[in-house]
């Protein structure tokens, strides 16, 4: 392998930073590039150079790519605010980084979605990451596209929220609680990106990518409550009251549930039959409850 300079739009999130620690742990050098790249990790010194870049700014993006052997999109945005919207940060944005980064032939984008992206999804958030994916491919036939399941690990916001919920006297679940997710280590995420950069025979692919299990919500609430030695009795919660919730939490400037959470709690969000994968990519995932010790200290 031969190292490379790699621009990690979203360097500084939950995700991007582990992008950036493997890729420099592979002895590539790494660009963080986001509105406020300061805010990547200490430890990084001056390992990486950071790069203020909005993807909205086609103009930026250019200036961030300029150079570099391969781009990353790790780039997030949750919940809608005035002046930021899906459309512009998963679909304009998810362009102007494709438009950039083919502008160099050799150039390797890596594109980050997730499972069941769906123009036909009830979600806004997920229509938007359907639609980002179309334009990536439209504006980068070669772009390598990663849709992982939820993710977890150390300081995530998946374990920790489950494990403030596990503190109630009594345990909500979203309906009965039969929803299947597919939680993915963050850290086999960021390895799946570095062996997208490094593999040729990536270009052009999807990968879904979900751990080495599948659990139903329940079953995940079980595994937080017994490694943390809480015993609570979980409560089945209609989902109409969950969108009530939803509906008075939005006007909050920070809402902690969103009608778009509500609706992802309504399908399963597990990797599909036969869709390419953690295997492809020569990575052995973590399981969930095996793991789940580790991002509880
Ligand atoms: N977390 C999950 O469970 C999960 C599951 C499936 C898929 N994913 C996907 O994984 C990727 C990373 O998610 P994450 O949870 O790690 O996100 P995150 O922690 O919220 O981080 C988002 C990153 O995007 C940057 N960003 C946001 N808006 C930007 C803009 N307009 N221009 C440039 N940078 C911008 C942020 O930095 P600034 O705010 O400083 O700009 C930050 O570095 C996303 O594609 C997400 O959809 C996540």
């Amino acid at each position: 392998m031969v190292a490379s300079t790699v621009t990690v739009f979203g360097g500084t999130g939950f995700l991007g930073r582990r992008i950036v620690s493997t890729l420099l742990e592979a002895g590539h050098a790494v660009r963080v590039a986001t509105r406020n790249p300061e805010r990547g990790n200490p430890a990084w010194a001056d390992r990486v150079e950071p790069i203020t870049a909005d993807v909205r700014d086609p103009a930026a993006v250019a200036r961030a790519v300029e150079g570099a052997d391969a781009v990353v999109n790790a780039v997030a945005l949750y919940v809608e605010a005035p002046g930021l919207d899906f459309e512009s940060v998963h679909v304009e944005g998810a362009r102007n980084v494709a438009e950039a980064a083919q502008v160099q032939d050799e150039r390797k984008l890596i594109h980050i979605s997730g499972i069941g992206a769906s123009e036909s999804s009830p979600s806004a958030y997920v229509r938007a990451r359907a639609r980002g994916e179309h334009a990536v491919r439209e504006a980068c036939g070669n772009a390598v596209i990663l849709q992982p399941g939820v993710l977890f690990g150390p300081n995530d916001s998946f374990v920790s929220t489950l494990t403030a919920v596990t503190r109630l006297p009594l345990v909500p679940l979203f309906g009965w609680g039969e929803t299947r997710l597919h939680p993915v280590h963050v850290d086999d995420v960021a390895s799946a990106v570095r062996r997208a950069i490094e593999y040729p025979a990536t270009a052009g692919r999807t990968f879904e990518l979900g751990g080495a299990g599948t659990y139903r919500y329940r079953e995940i609430l079980v595994q937080v409550l017994a490694a943390t030695g809480r015993r609570r009795l979980l409560v089945p919660v209609p989902f109409a009251v969950w969108h009530l919730l939803a509906a008075m939490a939005a006007c909050l400037p920070s809402p902690p549930l969103t009608r778009d959470q509500v609706l992802l709690m309504r399908q399963d969000n597990v990797v599909g039959l036969g869709a390419a994968g953690f295997a492809e990519l020569g990575i052995t995932p973590r399981d969930f409850a095996a793991t789940l010790s580790e991002c509880l200290r």
